[in-house]
Order: C-alpha cells, then sequence, then structure tokens
C-alpha cells in the first residue's frame, strides 16, 4: 500500500468520550438522518429529538445543525429554572452578535433591531440576572422582552436555539415554554429558518408539544435510538485509521459488545486503550491494538466508573425511610433472576412472589425504572414491548449489590474499605466476562472465544 501523506491528529480529538465526535462522527443510518435533515430544513418545523442518555442526540446535533444555520445557541435547562430564567438565558446568548460593530460584520441585521436589543440589554443588570438563572423564584422580565420579541433577534440573525434537558423543566413552566415553541412556528412566515430544537429524555417528547394540538404536525420528534454494532464498528474504524492503529478483530468485537450500542463507552475504551500505550497522536509506523491493551483500558473503564455505578444503583433503588417493600429492588431482583437478556413486563410480574405486591403498583415502578428518576436502569423497547438493562456495567453491577446484601449480615465488618473497593472491580469484571462470553456464544457474527 502506498504511504499517503500522514496527516496528524491528536489522540483526545479523534476519541471523545464526553464530546461531540467530530472526525470519527458516524452518519446515523438512512431514515433517521434523512428525517432530522429534512426537518432542519423545512420552514416552520420545529425539532424535538429525544432518546436515551448518551446515545448521540448532541453529536447529531452538532454535526449537522452548522450545515443549515450560520449561528446556533445552546440553553442547557436545569432543574428548577423557569420559562423567564430561559427566555434571559436566549436573549443573553445572542449578546455576540447584537452590539454596536455587529451590523458592519458578517450580519446585516436591521438598525432598530440591534438598539432594540441594547434597550433591553440595558434594562436587565446583569449581575442580578446571573443569579437569576439558578434561583427558583419568579422573575419578572422586562416588558419589552417578550417571546415575539426573542424570536425577532433569532430570526434576523438566522440563529437557532437549542434548548438542551427540556425534560427538566417542570410544571407551568414547561407549558409556557412549549408555546414559546409556538411562538417560534408562527413567526416563521416572516423568517424561514426560525427554529428552536429540544433535546430531552426518552419518553418525554409528548411533553413538549401535548399543550398544543395544532402543534402536532408542525412539530417533527426524532427518537434517536442506541448505535448498532456496524455503527459502533465504524467509530473504531475511523479512529484506527486517522491514529493510524490497527485493532485486531476480537478487539473490535469485544469492544462492540462491551458498548451495548452506548457510542461514549467505545470512545472511552478507545482512548484509554491509546493513553494506555501513550499514544497521544497519529503514529507513524502502525501499532497493533491486542486483547491484553483492551483488558487494561476495561480494568480502568470499571474502575473510573464504579463510583458512578453506585451513585446510579443507589438513586434506581432509593425509596423513602419506612417503605415497607422496596420495589424497585424487587424489580431489579427479579430481572436478574428470569436470567435472560430481554423480559417481557408479565415475565417479571410472574416470577415476582404475588404476596408482596399488586399490579399497579409494580407497574408504576417499573416505568420508573425506565425513566431519569431511577437513572434509566432499564431500558423499554417499544418494538419488542421488552425490558432490558440499560448497560452491562450497570447490570453487573446490580447483580453484585443485590447479590451482597443476601451476605452482607455473615461478614459486614470484615474487608476493609479498599479491599472491597478492589473485589468489587474484580468482581464485575468477571460478571461482564461472563455475560460477554455467553453473549458470543449465541452469536455466530462475533464468534471470538479462545480458550480460556
Ligand atoms: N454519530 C456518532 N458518531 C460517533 N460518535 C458518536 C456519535 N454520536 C455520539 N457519539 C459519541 O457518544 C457520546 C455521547 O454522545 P452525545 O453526548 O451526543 O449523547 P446524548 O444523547 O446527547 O447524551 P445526553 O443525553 O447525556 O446529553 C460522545 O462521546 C460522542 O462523541
Ligand atoms: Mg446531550
Amino acid at each position: 500500500m502506498i504511504d499517503e501523506k500522514l496527516i496528524i491528529y491528536k489522540t483526545k480529538k479523534i476519541f471523545t468520550p464526553t464530546s461531540s465526535a467530530k472526525f470519527t462522527f458516524v452518519e446515523r443510518e438512512g431514515k433517521l438522518n434523512n428525517h432530522f435533515v429534512d426537518a432542519l430544513n423545512t420552514p416552520g418545523k420545529q425539532i424535538v429529538l429525544y432518546g436515551h442518555s448518551g446515545c448521540g442526540k448532541t453529536t447529531l446535533l452538532t454535526n449537522k445543525i452548522s450545515q443549515t444555520y450560520e449561528n446556533s445557541y445552546t440553553t442547557r435547562c436545569m432543574e428548577g429554572m423557569t420559562f423567564e430564567s430561559i427566555i434571559l438565558d436566549g436573549f443573553d446568548q445572542l449578546s455576540g452578535l447584537y452590539n454596536e460593530n455587529s451590523s458592519s460584520k458578517t450580519f446585516k441585521i436591521a438598525p432598530e433591531l440591534n438598539i432594540s436589543y441594547a434597550d433591553i440589554k440595558a434594562t436587565i443588570k446583569l449581575g442580578d440576572y446571573t443569579k437569576q438563572k439558578t434561583e427558583t423564584t419568579k422573575h419578572i422580565l422586562p416588558p419589552q422582552l417578550t417571546p415575539q420579541r426573542l424570536a425577532k433577534f433569532y430570526g434576523a440573525s438566522n440563529s437557532c436555539w437549542i434548548l438542551e434537558d427540556f425534560h427538566k423543566i417542570k410544571g407551568s413552566d414547561r407549558t409556557k415554554t412549549s408555546q414559546l415553541m409556538k411562538v417560534f412556528m408562527d413567526m416563521s412566515e416572516e423568517y424561514e429558518d426560525l427554529k428552536i430544537i429540544a433535546l430531552g429524555a426518552v419518553g418525554t417528547a409528548r411533553q413538549v408539544i401535548e399543550y398544543d394540538r395544532e402543534m402536532n404536525n408542525r412539530v417533527a420528534e426524532i427518537f434517536i435510538p442506541y448505535m448498532k454494532p456496524d455503527e459502533i464498528e465504524r467509530i473504531i474504524d475511523t479512529g484506527e485509521e486517522l491514529l493510524n492503529l490497527i485493532f485486531s478483530k476480537e478487539v473490535k468485537s469485544k469492544i462492540i459488545k462491551y458498548s451495548c450500542g452506548l457510542p461514549s463507552i467505545c470512545h472511552q475504551l478507545c482512548l484509554n486503550i491509546c493513553f494506555n500505550k501513550k499514544i497521544y497522536e497519529t503514529v507513524k509506523t502502525k501499532v497493533s491494538i491486542n486483547l491484553d491493551d483492551l483488558d487494561e483500558a476495561i480494568s480502568k473503564l470499571v474502575e473510573e466508573k464504579s463510583d458512578t455505578l453506585k451513585a446510579e444503583f443507589d438513586k434506581a433503588i432509593k425509596v423513602g425511610n419506612g417503605t415497607k417493600i422496596n420495589m424497585p429492588k424487587v424489580i431489579l431482583e427479579n430481572c436478574l433472576e428470569i436470567n435472560k437478556d430481554e423480559f417481557s413486563h408479565s415475565e417479571i410480574f410472574n416470577q415476582i412472589n404475588k404476596s408482596q405486591i399488586n399490579e399497579a403498583n409494580f407497574s408504576k415502578f417499573l416505568t420508573e425504572l425506565c425513566s431519569p428518576t431511577r437513572s434509566e436502569i432499564l431500558i423499554y423497547d417499544e418494538n419488542s414491548n421488552l425490558y432490558r438493562f440499560n448497560n452491562l456495567f450497570l447490570k453487573a453491577y446490580a447483580y453484585l449489590r443485590l447479590k451482597e446484601e443476601i451476605v452482607k449480615n455473615e461478614n459486614a465488618e470484615l474487608e476493609n474499605k479498599n479491599l472491597k473497593e478492589a473485589n468489587i472491580i474484580k468482581k464485575l469484571l468477571d460478571i461482564i466476562e461472563n455475560d460477554i462470553y455467553n453473549k458470543l456464544e449465541d452469536d455466530e457474527d462475533y464468534f471470538v472465544i479462545e480458550d480460556i
């Protein structure tokens, strides 16, 4: 093969577990991609992107939006944020575009809009405003800062407004924020590219448009699913090419399995591998990556993740003091006992000792376990009507903890804390390995088991 001129990339720009992928960006499957791009280019169409955490909402948006919009601004919705604070944030984001000099730069913004922006800005004391963003109390907006006016500012500067984590806004503030979308929609007669894109958790798309039926066909609700194995594989393929590495076939298939459709895990494992091998940028001569490298990367990931896993699991099984039966815990225990990858509502229900529970209560908690309030520890798949664990790490951790509870009384004081943590990591790895190997056995495509 001809050795073309090697372009040097920084590893941290190639494998990006905590930020949007750019160089390794994988186009999402055709239908989803087209639906999204069409909606982006349809005047007046508002967009809701929703899906499980980490499946690629922000990345898809970041990679596509620049093709349509000159500017996009993101308001990150936080728990307790009010409608007024959202408007204020949206307004403040534009301040770089609307200043005395801006019309002479990239944009031709009508002078009266510039003046009107400056006027409103002057009435908002910045010091107070920064505080307002995080406080839950109601605030009064400057009377000139109406949703219509804000839409004008966005429209005139060909900017798109992104609301991240829309589901975190609650109650009447959410209704009002939905109405804001309606205002943007209506004003698209005047500014055809005016658009709000809301990003939310799975199961929350309806919340955006529930208040007004008229919005139904003017809002594109787009579900971003987990990545398919071949999409995850393409991340590795692109990364290895750009960094001049060779991942063995076994390593690739294991990374795909470990990732469980979550691109962030794939990026993290690849990054760990590179950093362990001190590969910080494209290497001049090809470097091979084998199973030992992967093992090290996995240990590191589990170690780093163990605190998060604990927090996520604790959140999933949290119940009020004095609750007689910890329903979430009972459900999880039984899901594990079914000993399958996926299970149905009735399979779990039948598995549980009926005297303990009533079905309505069971269903309520099962749904909760699939929501962010309980760390989305379970995933519900609408197509197959089945449930499964969010990812192998969380599943293995749940297994460990629920097992541990049972033997806890006998050896509670035996282990010192550090030892215990080291044990947890080791056990976690063992469980995950088992799970992977079991799965690999039924899967011809990735049949890579060595003799053990
Ligand atoms: N299409 C893609 N190609 C390559 N990598 C991707 C792709 N989509 C997402 N990723 C990677 O996956 C990780 C999570 O992606 P992202 O932050 O976009 O997910 P998200 O759905 O917005 O998550 P959250 O709900 O937590 O905001 C990031 O590391 C990102 O680099
Ligand atoms: Mg995101």
